[in-house]
This record gives C-alpha cells, structure tokens and sequence, in this order.
C-alpha cells in the first residue's frame, strides 16, 4: 500500500471528486481525516472507508472558519497522531461573467477556495515542520490557465492556487515539506451532472464537454485520484512547486483552421 502510516486531511470530502480521493488514500493505508461542512455527509464516507477496512474520522468544519478548521486538525492528530499529507479541495464555483456575479459570491469563493486552502496549510504546516516531512496539495483547475466562459471569480481563485502551490513551495522545501497542485479538466462527478440536469439539452452538452478534450472524454475521479496518491505517496519526494495537468491534453489545446 502507498500510503500506508501516512495521516491525511482531505477537505470537501463529503461528495464529488474530494470522497474519491479520500476513499482511495484509506485503500493505500492512509488513515483520513474527512472535512466537510456537513458532519453526517462525512460520517456516510468514513462508514464506507471503515467498511472497507481502512481508517477515517469524520471532521464536520467550514474550512473558513479559523476556529473550526484548527478544532477539526486537532482532533484527527489526537486520533491518528502528526497529519503528513493536507488536501485542499473544497471549492464552490459562483457562475458568470464577472459583472453577473455579486460582491458575496467573491467573497465566498475567496473565502472558500483561497482562505480555507490557507487556513487548512496554516493548522497542519506546524506538525510537518516539527516532523521534518508533509505534502500539500491543493486542487487547482483547467481554468487556472484557460479562460473558459462564465467562470471569472472561480478562475481567479484556481490560478492563484497553483501560485500558492509555488511560493510554499520555496518556503518549505527545505524543511522536507512539498506543495503541488493538481488542475484537472471536466471531471465526471456530481458537480458535471448537477449542472447538465440544470440545461435544457443536457445529452448534447455532455458530447460537447467528451469533445472538448483531446482525449474525447471527460476525466473519471479515479483518473484524479490517482494522480494526488503519487503527490501524497513518499513516491514523489523530488516533486515539490508543480501544477499537474490532468485533463485529457484540454490546457495543450491548440487550433487551426482546416479545409
Ligand atoms: N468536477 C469537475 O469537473 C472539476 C474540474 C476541475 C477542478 N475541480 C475541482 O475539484 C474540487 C472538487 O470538485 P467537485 O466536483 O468534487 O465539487 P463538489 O461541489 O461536488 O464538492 C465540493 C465539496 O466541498 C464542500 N465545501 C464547500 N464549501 C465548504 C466549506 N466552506 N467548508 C468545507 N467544505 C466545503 C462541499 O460541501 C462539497 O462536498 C474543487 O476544488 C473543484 O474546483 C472540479
């Protein structure tokens, strides 16, 4: 197993791409710290991690919250000891162009995406010093490097991200902790269906977003998970300041007019 003794805190655990990567990270040995705003959605994937034979703790928080987040890094170290390896994927993703959005839509996303991501490095980067090892990673996006319609606020937040990922990068590498982000494209996850159900030809659209990519399709949440065990696992341990594409050759992307 690949992450067998490490402890891990994944936020936005609950749903979605973050309880793929949970319940993956406890299949290769990691005992998980589940965070989510929502303790009984976290408790439903910890039973099925505990199912499987692995380890979680259920750590409903709002990862905004400086109070909560550092309550909820306290009690997964009082259970499985020092956190070796932070995710930080909770995001939410306000629509539209930027003057459609509302002053409260940035502030959350910020709040989200930006100031949860710090707070939740702030609570752990303590305990991996004092260890002398840790990875950080953080969920950036396609849409950290391309612009793509409708998605200004969250864009902005998801570039900064992977600037996050660097600047830590330096600031820690000596002291044996690495920060990357991964930036996936169009993933088949709740949030995809969510939004086709809510169009009126959600069939067509879904081909449109298979097309998009290169690779013909959208991406699987395994295909992602994937990618966080080998940044998590002692496996990358000259891997540190990296955005990693995972996104069917979507941000590589180039066009040309064709007869
Ligand atoms: N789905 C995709 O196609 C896609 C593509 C690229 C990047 N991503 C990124 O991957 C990550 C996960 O995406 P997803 O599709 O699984 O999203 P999702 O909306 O299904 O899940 C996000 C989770 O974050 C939680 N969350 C939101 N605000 C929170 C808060 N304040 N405190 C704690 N938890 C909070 C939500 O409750 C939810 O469970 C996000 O960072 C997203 O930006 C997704």
């Amino acid at each position: 197993m690949r992450l067998q003794g490490k402890v891990a805190l994944v936020t936005g655990a609950a749903r979605g791409i973050g309880r793929g990567i949970a319940l993956r990270f406890a299949k290769e040995g990691a005992a998980v710290g589940v965070v989510d705003l929502d303790e009984a959605q976290c408790l439903a994937v910890v039973d099925e991690i505990t199912a499987a034979g692995g380890a979680g703790l259920a750590l409903g928080a709002d990862i905004r919250d400086e109070a909560q987040v550092e309550r909820a890094a306290a009690r997964l170290r009082e259970h499985f000891g020092t956190i070796n390896v932070l995710v930080n994927n909770a995001a939410v993703m306000p629509a539209g162009a930027l003057h459609e959005t509302s002053p409260e839509d940035f502030d959350r996303c910020l709040g989200v995406n930006l100031r949860g991501t710090y707070l939740c490095s702030r609570a752990v980067i303590p305990g991996m010093l004092a260890a002398g090892q840790g990875s950080i990673i953080h969920m950036s996006s396609v849409t950290g490097t391309l612009g793509l319609p409708g998605l200004a606020v969250y864009s902005a937040t998801k570039a900064a991200l992977s600037g996050l990922a660097r600047a830590m990068s330096t600031d820690y590498a000596r002291f044996g902790i690495r920060t990357n982000a991964v930036a996936p494209g169009t993933i088949d996850s709740p949030m995809l269906h969510d939004f086709l159900a809510a169009q009126s030809n959600p069939e067509a659209l879904r081909r449109q977003f298979d097309a998009m990519h290169p690779i013909g399709r959208v991406g699987q949440i395994d295909e992602v998970a994937n990618v966080f065990v080998f940044l998590a696992s002692d496996e990358s341990s000259f891997v540190t300041g990296a955005t990693y594409s995972v996104d069917g050759g979507l941000s590589v992307k180039g066009e040309q007019p064709q007869d």
